[in-house]
């Protein structure tokens, strides 16, 4: 197990780039599955979950190499349709093979992912909808076995959250069905909107990418493409608010503002110089932030893998903060953590009240999951003294160099 070791009280100043987003690379890997052939993908970030989403397509039978910032899958004819328990379990996206599987093979065995630090996280919207379009299920030994009999069918899918996992396992699904299927109530998260960019040119038909309906017409069979993904708003964010909180001034490039407006609402709300333009943004931190209320709602609401790095520059803000966390049951267990470090947060259900406090007091703390590991090194940025976060490699599933990359803007940061 690693650690970040860092040093508040240097304010981060310079230009930061970021990579694609691990949120639709990860997709976007799964669904070269679809198509035999040579796939390439560009702007790949080097986190642990793309290694992971590797070692599934290896296991399905796909050759994969890697180059810098780039990778290339090989899909063969026949695909192994099966994620076994030890990948899925370290990585739930493995969850979304589930269509591509059933489309291509007919079968598909992948083991029941259970829930994580982040709550149960159910799936059955995934089965439901896949269900309707005339897949069946069972639960064998812990494994999921879904089979079609005969080839997928379109149907109208209605879902009762816009999940993206489900979203995404219904389009895998649905391109290579017979027929249309729609998809209401769809996510409209931009990770969703780039991987339907990458089906079309793979050579599926779909319309309302980006909207609450998508509509799927099945074609007979897809071919490999080349593909950039998206970039990370993610990433974009966190080091936005590492330069808000730190009081300073950062700007990143190669990401697009659009992709977090109501992030950005909410640091400008915050007090913070916030700048924008074609593919950068700038976030300059104000000597104190004020407080803000926000809640965490899929796109474009405020993003729920935010959440923690705001509450951590909230901790530190003029007055309290009423922040609802309305997509995970169990996302402010961190709050312990921030609390060692000197935070007044109290939770009570899916709400946390922050009492913005005058300083943070570096400690050793343990990352709990990826977005809030990032949360307390931001944390830490503020803090006096040393900060030590432990686990670090919650965070290096997510952040390529998150050490490295902070320390580019001038921050006291290291691995140990
Ligand atoms: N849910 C169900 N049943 C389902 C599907 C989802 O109850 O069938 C619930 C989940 O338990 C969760 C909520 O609905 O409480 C949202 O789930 P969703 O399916 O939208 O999320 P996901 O596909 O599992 C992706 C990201 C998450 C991100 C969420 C929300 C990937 C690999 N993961 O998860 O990212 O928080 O969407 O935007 O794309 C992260 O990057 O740190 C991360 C956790």
């Amino acid at each position: 197990m690693s650690s970040i070791v860092v040093e508040g009280g240097i304010p981060l100043q310079g230009t930061i780039g970021v990579l694609g987003a691990k949120n639709a690379v990860l997709k976007e890997m799964i669904s070269a599955l679809l198509a035999p052939g040579r796939h390439r993908l560009t702007n790949v970030p080097d986190i642990v979950d793309v290694e992971m989403m590797c070692q599934v397509l290896e296991h399905t039978g796909c050759k994969v190499s890697q180059g810098e910032h780039e990778l290339w899958v090989v899909v063969p004819q026949d695909l192994n349709p099966e994620a076994p328990i030890e990948l899925v379990r370290q990585m739930r996206a493995s969850i979304v093979v589930l269509g591509p599987l059933l489309a291509r093979v007919g079968v598909a065995r992948v083991a029941l992912p259970g829930g994580d630090d982040l709550g149960p996280r159910g799936i059955d919207m995934h089965i439901k909808g896949l269900e309707a379009l005339g897949a069946e299920f069972e639960l064998v030994h812990g494994e999921l076995v879904g089979r079609i009999d005969g080839r997928l069918k379109g149907a109208e899918v209605e879902l009762a959250f816009p999940s993206v996992g489900a979203t995404e396992n219904l389009l895998f699904a649905g391109v290579l069905a017979e027929g249309v299927t729609t998809i209401v109530n769809a996510a409209r998260e931009p990770e969703i909107e780039d991987l339907i960019a990458q089906l079309i040119a793979m050579g599926a038909d779909i319309t309302g990418g980006g909207t609450s309906l998508v509509t799927i017409r099945g074609v007979d069979q897809l071919q490999p493409v080349e593909h950039q993904v998206v970039p990370d708003r993610l990433e974009a964010g966190t080091y936005a608010i590492a330069g808000a909180i730190s009081g300073g001034d950062v700007t990143v490039t190669g990401c697009m503002p659009d992709h977090l407006r109501m992030e950005l609402r909410k640091l400008e709300e915050a007090g913070c110089g916030v700048e924008r333009g074609e593919g950068w943004l700038r976030v300059k931190g104000p000597d104190r932030p004020s407080a803000v209320d926000f809640a965490t709602l899929p796109f474009p609401g405020f993003h729920t893998d935010m959440q923690p790095q705001m509450v951590a520059l909230l901790s530190v803000a003029e007055g309290t903060s009423v922040v609802t966390e309305n997509l995970y049951d169990s996302r402010f267990k961190y709050v312990g953590e921030l609390a060692r470090m000197g935070a007044d947060v109290t939770t009570e259900s899916q709400h946390a009240i922050v009492r913005g406090v005058s300083r943070l007091s570096g400690c050793p703390v343990v990352a709990p999951d990826i977005r809030a590991g990032a949360a307390l090194v931001l944390a830490g940025l503020k803090a006096d003294g040393v900060t030590q976060v432990h686990d670090a490699e919650h965070i290096d599933r997510g952040y390529e160099d998150f050490d490295g990359r902070l320390r580019s803007l001038g921050a006291r940061i290291e691995r140990s």
